[in-house]
């Protein structure tokens, strides 16, 4: 039985939107490291505060041009709250979580990670450009999710 010409452009145009969603979900999970944790450092969730380095959150100059950002993410904030870095410098976030899971997607770049309890996660980011960066969680985590986010000043 021949398909009506139409029936037959839209069913390869659905299937060419799923296989390409796919595709597309399939990157970001493997090439991004958006995906679940896999091969990360592991931590107890219960006694962040007391494990190193999270036991002293903060900004750390590393080496020549090179930044080190220790931070904890709980419901519903970020510590530290206030990161001023300058331009050009290399920065790698060491994250984890104290509670949930949440998000850390800085706006604006193409930083965006999962933050899970139990796990470290790192993300390295250079900002070549001045200005506020909008730092937000992007993994619902509670009531309020949406209140959750900070901002980075590069200067
Ligand atoms: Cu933390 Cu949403």
């Amino acid at each position: 039985m021949r398909m009506n010409r139409y029936e037959e452009i839209w069913l390869i145009l659905s299937v060419g939107v799923l296989v390409l969603s796919m595709v597309v979900t399939g990157y970001q999970t493997f090439a991004q490291g958006m995906g679940p944790p896999s091969e990360m450092e592991t931590i107890d969730p219960q006694k962040v505060d007391e494990t190193e380095p999270f036991d002293n959150p903060g900004v750390f100059e590393v080496g020549e041009n090179e930044y080190e950002v220790v931070m904890t993410l709980q419901a519903f904030s970020f510590t530290p709250s206030d990161i001023e870095l300058p331009v050009g410098a290399e920065v790698t976030f060491t994250m984890t979580s104290k509670d949930v899971i949440h998000g850390f997607q800085i706006a604006g770049t193409n930083a965006n990670a999962m933050v899970v309890p139990g796990h470290i996660q790192t993300i390295t980011e250079t900002f070549d450009e001045p200005g506020e960066y909008l730092v937000l969680c992007n993994e619902y985590c509670g009531a309020a999710h949406e209140m959750m986010s900070t901002t980075i000043t590069v200067k």
